[in-house]
């Protein structure tokens, strides 16, 4: 069969690594792709919210199924557009529709989702600008730290932790009534600060059976040791040894099934992966957010300890057959260190030349933000590469992802070499 993957990151990157190993797989196509998935597959000229330009590409090239990487296109519904269109509609897509994407595309939809089905979650209220004085008040009420979480998508900067009142009054004013995120924060969530380590945990369903998927820990922090300004994320590593078989059945029991349960009373369809991302608080699963898609750069560590193939299970899902479907998980460790730009996640240098890639033997080269210029490899994202290794012992993984980041240059060249050292 032939496989269309949208998207252009590490993430992506990780699915066509995979699905390019599969014997189901004839021809893998990657819209837009970056200088590493040529690897895989064919790059595709196409923005992923190019829903015409992605109709006509799907049909010249026999397109049997559509993998949606990021949320945009999810959100922007791409999935209920094949579904409405006659000549699209018997294509399966892996990704959830519109109303459901809003598990991560509303906060508040997401609350009240959990509120509904009694999944454990931080407590919260919502406010628009007509009730920006109620949200001021509530705030004089609330604990500190207080979580504020712009209601919309805002490219992961919506969220604010205020260990102030002062400055929790001053950013519900700027998000409500002057939009500092835009239509994104037209509604605030306000919710209650959550302590403890952050586990993301993966959910494949055909909207009645689910696989779950390796666990993973991201590291999002710019500076060593958690500290300085969030990122898209700078690694990741999976297995997490406090997500032992105790913790995980935890989840599954009051987490995953309430959320696969709910989503069939609330008749919402659901086909695709559903990304948790926990509060572990002394042994207690507190869910912080729900995505409508695989983490980055966690697939990147996920993928590489699938041993089943995946376009099997890909097929499950858009088939409605998954409980007959096989999920064999390595017990080894993977780890992914992530390189990125000089100066990110604040304005980053571009177009610097990779260099050292041809050096790497023992880990897997994801890129990200790369593009190819005549003969050179240059940079174009933030993110630029992650390296990814699979071995049998945690220390071994992390190690060697580390030295193996070593090997590369590029000008304003940054990683983080702590990540992962905390969980041994
Ligand atoms: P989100 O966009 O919901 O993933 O939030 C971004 C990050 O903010 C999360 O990964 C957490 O690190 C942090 N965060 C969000 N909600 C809470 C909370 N209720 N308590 C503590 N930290 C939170
Ligand atoms: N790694 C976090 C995310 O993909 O949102």
């Amino acid at each position: 069969m032939n496989i269309l993957i949208l998207g252009s990151g590490g993430r992506e990157s990780a699915f066509a690594w995979k699905i390019a190993q599969s014997a189901k797989c004839q021809k893998l196509f990657i819209a837009p792709g970056n200088a590493g998935t040529g690897q895989y597959g064919t790059n595709v000229n196409l923005k992923v919210t190019d829903f015409a330009g992605i109709k006509t590409f799907v049909l010249n090239n026999d397109i049997n199924l559509v993998l949606v990487g990021p949320e945009e296109p999810l959100v922007k519904g791409v999935h209920d557009f094949f579904l409405n269109d006659e000549q699209l509609k018997s294509i399966p897509v892996v990704g959830p529709q519109q109303e459901a994407a809003q598990l991560e595309g509303s906060k508040d939809f997401s609350k009240q989702f959990m509120e509904r089905h009694n999944i454990p979650t931080a407590a919260y209220k919502t406010f628009t600008k007509d009730t920006l004085q109620n949200g001021l008040a509530y705030l004089a009420t609330a604990g500190l730290p207080i979580v504020l979480k712009a209601d919309g998508l805002a490219a992961g900067k919506g969220v604010l932790i205020c260990t102030t009142l002062e400055e929790a009054r001053q950013e519900l004013t700027e998000m409500l009534a002057e939009a500092k995120f835009g239509d994104a924060s037209s509604s605030v969530v306000i919710e209650q600060f959550l302590q403890g380590i952050e586990l993301s945990v993966f959910v494949m369903t055909d909207g009645k059976n689910y696989k779950i998927l390796p666990e993973a820990k991201d590291y999002k922090r710019i500076g060593e040791g958690d500290t300085g300004l969030n990122t898209g994320g700078m690694g990741s590593v999976s297995p997490v040894p406090f997500a032992d078989a105790a913790y995980m059945k935890k989840v599954e029991e009051r987490v995953i099934i309430p959320t696969i349960e709910g989503l069939k009373k609330d008749n919402i369809p659901y086909k695709g992966f559903i990304f948790i991302g926990l509060m572990n608080s002394d042994g207690e699963p507190w869910v912080i957010e729900y995505n409508c898609r695989m983490g980055d750069p966690e697939t990147e560590s996920v993928m590489p300890r699938i041993q089943s193939d995946f376009v099997d299970l890909l097929l499950g899902v858009a088939e409605g057959n998954l409980d007959q479907k096989e999920l064999i998980i390595s017990d080894k460790t993977a780890a992914t260190v992530v390189m990125v730009a000089g100066g990110y996640p604040g304005e980053y240098l571009k177009n610097k030349v990779i260099t050292g890639t041809e050096n790497i033997h023992e880990s897997i080269v994801f890129h990200a933000g790369t593009s190819i210029d005549g003969e050179n490899i240059i940079s174009t994202g933030g993110r630029i590469l992650a390296i990814t290794t699979l071995q049998d012992t945690m220390f071994a993984a992390l190690q060697q992802a580390t030295a193996d980041a070593s090997r590369i240059y590029y000008d304003g060249m940054y990683f983080r070499r702590d990540i992962g050292f905390d969980l041994l």
